[in-house]
């Protein structure tokens, strides 16, 4: 099990409101990468704490063992579609888990991305309530970002996904990254060209 967070009273109010959207969830999943780099590829992401209520995605081969991040399992996520025309888009989720007076409970989580005008190195997070990040997975499970054609009006997939050390100045994590057109990560020194799987939980 995953260790239980305290969040604070103003992200739970937000957590346990309405969203004014209707989604449909898919099935629990697993992620896992895929990579030329042995110590990255056929890990699986693990929903690494980064402040109050909000995790980034590290994969397993580079977080401290023994750990309390993660009891060593994948971490379920889960993807919100809506009924409306989000091209072949919808959003990750992942449930964080809380107590409060009243018990255990789990606040829907959305990725979202943390951009940077600095750096073409976006960085995703979850947060209690919906996601900002559109994302979809192609035919072969693969993560992606789906970008308009305006031309033709179609949707088509980029794949930047990077895993870069040293993202996050607290805790140090080697996180998945978005890089923001297609040149290479520009602000972390160490980073490798990650794909993203999806596998059924
Ligand atoms: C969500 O679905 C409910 C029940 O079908 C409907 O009453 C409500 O208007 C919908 N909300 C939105 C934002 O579409
Ligand atoms: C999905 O995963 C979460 C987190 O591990 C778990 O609490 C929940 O029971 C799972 N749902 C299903 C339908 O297996
Ligand atoms: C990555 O892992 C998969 C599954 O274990 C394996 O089939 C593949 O050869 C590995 N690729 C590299 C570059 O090590
Ligand atoms: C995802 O969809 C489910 C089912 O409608 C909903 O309960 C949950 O709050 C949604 N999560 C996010 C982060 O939008
Ligand atoms: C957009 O669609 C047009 C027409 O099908 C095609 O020629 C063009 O290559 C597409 N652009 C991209 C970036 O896929």
């Amino acid at each position: 099990m995953l260790p239980i967070t305290a969040i604070g009273a103003a992200l739970l109010a937000f957590a346990t409101g309405s969203y004014a959207q209707n989604y449909t969830q898919s099935a629990n999943f697993t992620l896992w990468l895929s990579s030329e780099d042995p110590v990255y590829n056929a890990t699986f992401l693990v929903a690494c704490h980064i402040g109050a209520a909000s995790e980034s995605l590290c994969p397993y081969s580079t977080l401290p063992k023994p750990s309390g991040v993660t009891d060593g399992t994948p971490s379920k996520f889960q993807f919100n579609t809506t009924s409306y025309s989000d091209g072949e888009g919808g959003y990750l989720t992942w449930g964080l888990q809380y107590s409060s007076k009243e018990g255990v409970f789990t606040a829907s989580s959305g990725m979202s991305l943390s951009y940077n005008p600095t750096s073409n190195v976006a960085v995703p997070y979850f947060n209690p309530g919906p996601g900002k990040a559109v994302v979809a997975f192609d035919s072969n499970n693969y993560l992606n970002v789906p970008a308009y054609n305006s031309t033709d009006g179609t949707y088509y997939p980029l794949y930047h996904w990077y895993v870069c050390e040293k993202v996050d100045s607290n805790y140090g994590w080697t996180e998945l990254v978005w890089v923001a057109g297609p040149g290479a990560p520009d602000r972390y020194p160490n980073c490798c060209p990650v794909g993203v799987v999806r596998v059924p939980a």
